[in-house]
């Protein structure tokens, strides 16, 4: 345990998450949690940057603590807790915030496009949304953040802020590197495969999302968008709606892309559909079934967040000492 290497991540628990999340993010933090020290937070606090209804955000909290224990990850193995039961996360953000470039943010894709789908609430923390997660990161002196490509220029400005301070004010921050898969770091949307499939998205039928039943995941794999030609090939430029299949299928299926590209050689668009379907049903139905087991315990969820908040503290109060004391805060 001593000299392992830190790992990072978190998920936002808005919404429901889809298979995109799960390919992205929850399924390789499986293997990792083997090799590092992992933190693995539930970011609630970025949750909030949009419009939330309370009692929602309460209770997709526990459901979302539950689905990362029923996946698999090992609250043994590794520190899970809640963002905003470690305060240093507000404290720290603070501190960066005097470190970052309102036009930085201005340019970050995600501040874009969420400013255009919520116009009317386009607040400073929709803004300051990557100096929080940067501080998430530079809290627990990560090396490695597993994220899916659409967190890639968030990781780029941590990475950047880290930088900033530690040339302003001598070496601080471990400057993390962001870990994406080569295959399922961007899984897109059934119905129209040049966008990521979204927990937000507009058209349901698009995203798969791991609290629907099996029949619902069958009949959105059938309805899934394909490509021109009869050929089952992973070729992302020219068969985008394919290419994302059978990236879903060897993520679910246990096979690589190359494996199942020869296993479904000959085989209709209709059949290849269906097996990715039942594919991904195999696995998730029996997640829902052990996260709703897990769920009914709220006194051993509550253990696992207690646990998991004291954990991070810890290692996040010397992080934050530290910085405190280069900053010049004087302390008692
Ligand atoms: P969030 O909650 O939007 O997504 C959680 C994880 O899922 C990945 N992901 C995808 N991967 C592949 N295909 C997709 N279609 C897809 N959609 C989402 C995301 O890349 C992410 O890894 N800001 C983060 C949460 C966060 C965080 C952090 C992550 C807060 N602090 C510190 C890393 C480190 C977010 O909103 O993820």
């Amino acid at each position: 345990m001593e000299n392992r290497k830190i790992l990072y991540s978190a998920i936002q628990p808005t919404n429901n998450l889809t298979i995109g999340n799960y390919i992205g993010a929850i399924k390789n933090w499986l293997d990792l949690q083997e090799q590092y020290d992992c933190y693995f937070a539930i970011a609630n606090m970025h949750a909030i940057t949009v419009r939330q209804n309370p009692a929602e955000l309460r209770q997709r909290t526990l459901a979302l603590l539950a689905l990362y224990i029923a996946c698999g990850i090992d609250p043994e193995k590794c520190v899970l807790y809640l963002q905003s039961h470690v305060s240093a996360h507000a404290e720290l953000c603070w501190v960066l915030n005097t470190f970052t470039y309102v036009g930085e943010m201005e340019r970050m894709t995600q501040f874009k496009d969420k400013s255009l789908r919520h116009a009317d609430n386009i607040n400073m923390g929709l803004m300051d949304y990557p100096v929080l997660m940067a501080a998430d990161i530079l809290l627990y002196g990560a090396e490695y953040v597993p994220v899916g490509e659409d967190q890639r220029q968030h990781l780029e400005i941590a990475r950047d802020i880290a930088q900033r301070f530690n040339n302003a004010l001598s070496p601080t921050f471990t400057v993390p590197e962001g870990l994406y898969m080569k295959v399922g770091a961007k899984i897109n949307d059934l119905q129209d495969p040049s966008k990521k499939m979204s927990k937000s998205a507009e058209n349901p039928n698009g995203s798969v999302f791991l609290t629907d039943d099996k029949d619902t995941i069958i009949r959105k794999f059938k309805r899934a968008v394909t490509d021109s030609g009869s050929e089952i090939r992973y070729d992302p430029q020219n068969k985008p709606g394919i290419s994302n299949l059978l990236a879903i299928y060897s993520a679910f299926g246990g096979k690589t892309v190359e494996e199942a590209e020869r296993y479904f050689a000959g085989t209709g668009y209709g059949d290849f559909k269906l097996a990715v379907g039942e594919a991904v049903a195999d696995r998730i139905c029996p997640v829902q079934a052990e996260q709703a087991r897990i769920l009914a315990d709220r006194e051993y969820l509550d253990g696992v967040l207690k646990s998991g908040a004291e954990r991070a503290a810890r290692k996040a109060g010397k992080t934050l000492s530290k910085v405190y004391k280069k900053i010049g805060f004087y302390q008692i």
